[in-house]
């Protein structure tokens, strides 16, 4: 059975009390329930949700090491700051999809670059909790 990573960044753990009009009012929980009824029949889904750089870089790590199927990453406010991240990304030889609930181009423009994109496969924004759907839909192909 493959197993994918879904990895949430810093503030995600307040989905459903945060900005919900911006983010929805569905919680971190719901979200990852929804993805096991989903997938869960069809592969081992391993989720990670911290608000430190360090931990992320950690559990990218450790999944590399594990030579997971794929990663999902939801990096937050990291995307657009941290070489950190990216570098954990670009060093793991992991497949990766960069999600993002919101559109980060349809935001302020500090939201525009996204230091990880480049070294994911893809990039889904702005489709709300069903870009987490897509991407573990592609990595299971
Ligand atoms: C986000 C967009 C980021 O700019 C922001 O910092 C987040 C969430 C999104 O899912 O839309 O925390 O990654």
């Amino acid at each position: 059975m493959k197993t994918i990573a879904i990895l949430n960044g810093p503030n995600l753990d307040r989905l459903g009390k945060r900005e919900p009009e911006i983010y929805g009012r569905a919680t971190l929980a719901d979200l990852e329930a929804q993805l096991c009824a989903e997938f869960g029949s069809a592969a081992k889904l391993d989720f990670f949700q911290s608000n430190h750089e360090g931990e992320l870089v950690d559990k990218i790590s450790a999944l590399a090491d594990a030579k997971i199927d794929g990663v999902v990453i939801n990096g937050a406010a990291l995307t657009h700051t941290s070489v950190a991240l990216r570098d954990a990304l670009a060093g793991s030889g992991l497949r990766a999809v960069e999600v993002h609930i919101s559109n980060i181009y349809k935001r302020e423009e500090f939201r525009h670059k996204s230091l990880t994109a480049p070294v994911c496969v893809a990039v889904i924004t702005g489709l709300g909790l069903e870009g987490y759907f897509a991407a573990v839909r592609y990595l299971l192909k």
